[in-house]
């Protein structure tokens, strides 16, 4: 394993995770304001030639998972393109290429997707009921996501072997009476549910009263389903898994809030402007962008520039998550483990 890509706390960041677009063509309550995001010039943006050039970087030293983000990824003009491309990697190296996505229009490209080499699809949906989903996301598009999960699931049964997430981001008092719905679509369908903590991001109007912990959101699941157990999580896992016997798929939680998992994080982050960043909460970023567009455009990079790549990525990585002081400003309790440090 390349060294570059080794931090002070030994994570090998074998993960990549790729923004390829801020913007969005839903208005999600605990993400966007109603007006959207103010949008960079697109001369800033990484063109797909770029992308797929720090990409094969990346692949050559060891990363052998990208996952596309956004904004919402389908809504960029050219991703079937750049998923081709990111699809030649794999002999390279690459092993997994996924997509986080609303999936509103995730079915109309969906195949050629796959025929690319998609392997994971992790799609947002928060509510199981249309009128609501117009409230959460402030858009209409529930039946064409429903139309996204019911190709995955059909490609799978044709052998495509698609990894689906749902995740679900739980906010008290507008979908938390939907816990137990969710968890029932795992009876029969080979997917895992993701329960999310709900986060605060600029502006989103968070509050503790409107976030749902781990601990509360079990007992809920578990007052129904009291034979609930748990499932061995993969090693860097941000969600802890369980499942509920004889039901065909499993559900996760995500609990960036009340137990951090900074300690296996194993992702590196490239923004849609270009910026390398280790850490969701971290504010340090470095422009690949600048660097890259130092060098003529299209050519492969010079020992040069990798060299200064290199430097970036050899930046002090530390652990940066919610810490018991953040926490205690936002009022949650800290974990028992970190009582216990
Ligand atoms: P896989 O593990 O590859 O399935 O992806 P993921 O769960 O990391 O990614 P996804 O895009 O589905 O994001 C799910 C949730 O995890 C979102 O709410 C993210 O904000 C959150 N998340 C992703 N990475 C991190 C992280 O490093 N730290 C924290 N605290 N939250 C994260
Ligand atoms: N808290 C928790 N999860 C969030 N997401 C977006 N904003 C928040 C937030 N404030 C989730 C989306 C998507 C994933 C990439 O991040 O629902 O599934
Ligand atoms: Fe934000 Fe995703 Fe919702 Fe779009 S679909 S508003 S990016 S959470």
């Amino acid at each position: 394993f390349s060294d570059f890509l080794t931090d002070t706390f030994h994570r090998q960041h074998d993960y990549l995770r790729i923004s390829v677009t801020e913007r969005c063509n839903l208005r999600c309550l605990y993400c966007m304001p109603e007006e959207g995001v103010p949008l960079s010039p697109s001369r800033d943006m990484l063109t797909t030639p770029e992308i797929v050039m720090l990409s094969s970087v990346f692949v050559s030293q060891g990363v052998t998972k990208i996952r596309l983000t956004g904004g919402e990824p389908t809504v960029r003009r050219d991703i079937l393109p750049l998923m081709h491309q990111l699809g030649d990697l794999r002999s390279h190296g690459l092993k997994e290429i996924c997509l986080t996505t609303n999936g509103i229009s995730l079915h109309r490209k969906l195949d050629s997707m796959v025929e690319a080499g998609l392997t994971g699809v992790n799609l947002s949906l928060d509510t199981l009921d249309p009128f609501q989903f117009q409230i959460m996301t402030r858009r209409k598009g529930f039946d064409a996501v429903q139309r996204s999960i019911d190709r995955i699931l059909e490609l799978n049964r044709l052998g495509a072997g698609i990894k689906l997430k749902v995740n679900c981001v739980v906010m008290r008092g507008l979908n938390d009476s939907e816990i137990l719905p969710f968890v029932e679509m795992t009876r029969d369908k080979d997917l895992e549910v993701r329960f999310i903590e709900y986060m605060p991001f600029d502006g989103n109007r968070w509050s503790k009263g409107k976030m749902l912990g781990y601990a509360e959101m079990l007992d809920r699941i578990r007052e129904r389903h009291p034979g609930l157990e748990k499932v061995q999580d993969h090693p860097n896992d941000t969600s802890k898994t369980w499942r509920v016997p004889g039901f065909a798929g499993h559900i996760g939680f995500i609990t960036s809030m009340t137990h951090n998992f900074c300690g296996t994080c194993n992702r590196l982050r490239v923004t849609s402007d270009g910026n390398l960043k280790v850490c969701l909460f971290g504010n340090a970023e470095v422009s690949l962008r600048d660097i890259l567009r130092k060098t003529n455009a299209g050519e492969p990079i010079d020992e040069e520039t990798f060299e200064a790549m290199k430097k970036v990525l050899e930046m002090d990585r530390s652990r940066q998550g919610l810490t018991t002081e953040d926490k205690r400003m936002l009022g949650i309790a800290p974990n028992e483990a970190e009582l216990l440090e």
